[in-house]
């Protein structure tokens, strides 16, 4: 990693599976950096206080993506934003308003700061749930979900990420903030906080033997570092703009199944 750099940046959520990492990452390459959680008090967060240079550039500060004077907070003075806090439910209730308008309060937060970039977390699922795309087209990032079908199916994460990135984008525009997304496809890897996280319960449902079969279906998945560093290259690369998938296999199922037995034989892992 290159040597200190010292600039202040701000990434919400920053106890969260992705944020971990992304807050790891830039204390490794000398960022000072402002990590908001719900409660800082919280013991979950004990794992971002021992990442090497945190003692000397890491404060955890008190934010909820509802309310903006927090984030207004903890956003001053930031040249940069990562913006990877929201709910990851499939529960309209709980996703929407925190996914929606807690991006909208992190974008005008940012602008009031004057920030030189905001990184939004999307999801593939803003991209790729278009029941009216043939097979045969190449999903990338001009391809956006389609909302009446997300709702129709019920698939409110996707709904919500749709929406939240909707709003970034509509906030950058009528506020001048440069702004750049990541969608991820399913993260998987390493956990460096304590707590299990829905992306990472995909795969424990196979070694917990809460699974006893597995689903004919195939799934795009990425390596959380590969995800964090995805997010920290597009802040510091000038000339990136607009939208970045981020996958890197397309596996079945059973191959999925196959490689944990290949590691984990000692785990129940369905066969079938
Ligand atoms: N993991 C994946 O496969 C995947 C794939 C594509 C996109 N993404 C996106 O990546 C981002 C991070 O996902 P993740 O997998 O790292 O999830 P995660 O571990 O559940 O982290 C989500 C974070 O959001 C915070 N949060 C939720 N509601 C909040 C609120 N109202 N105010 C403040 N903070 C709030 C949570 O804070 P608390 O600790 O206080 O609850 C948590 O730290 C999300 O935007 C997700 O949609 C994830």
């Amino acid at each position: 990693m290159s040597p200190a750099t010292n600039q202040v940046v701000c990434v919400t959520g920053a106890a969260g599976f992705i944020a971990s990492w992304i807050v790891k990452l830039l204390l490794e390459k000398g960022y000072v950096v402002r990590g908001t959680v719900r409660n800082p008090d919280d013991s979950k967060n004990n794992h971002l206080r021992e990442l090497e240079g945190a003692k000397e550039r890491l404060t955890l500060c008190k934010a909820d993506l509802l309310d903006l004077e927090s984030l207004c907070e903890a956003i001053s003075g930031c040249e940069g934003v990562f913006h990877t806090a929201s709910p990851v439910i499939d529960d309209p209730e709980q996703m929407m308003e925190p996914a929606v308008m807690g991006t909208r309060n992190v974008m005008v937060a940012a602008a009031e700061a004057k920030v030189r970039r905001v990184v939004f977390t999307s999801s593939v699922g803003a991209v790729y749930m278009d029941p009216n795309r043939s097979p045969d087209v190449v999903v990338d990032e001009s391809c956006w979900s389609d909302l009446q079908f997300c709702k129709n199916t019920k698939n409110w994460y996707c709904y919500g990420k749709v929406m939240a990135e909707q709003a970034a984008w509509d906030e950058a525009k009528a506020r001048g903030v440069d702004l750049v997304v990541v969608n991820p496809v399913l993260v998987i890897g390493p956990l460096l906080q304590s707590t299990v996280n829905a992306s990472i319960i995909h795969i424990l449902k196979y070694l917990t033997g809460s699974a006893k079969t597995y689903a004919n279906a195939v799934q795009a998945y990425v390596d959380v570092r590969d995800v964090a560093l995805t997010h920290i290259i597009l802040f510091e690369t000038p000339s990136a703009f607009g939208r970045y998938l981020c996958a890197e296999s397309m596996l079945h199922r059973g191959e999925v199944v196959e490689i944990l037995a290949k590691y984990f034989p000692e785990y129940p892992i369905p066969t079938k």
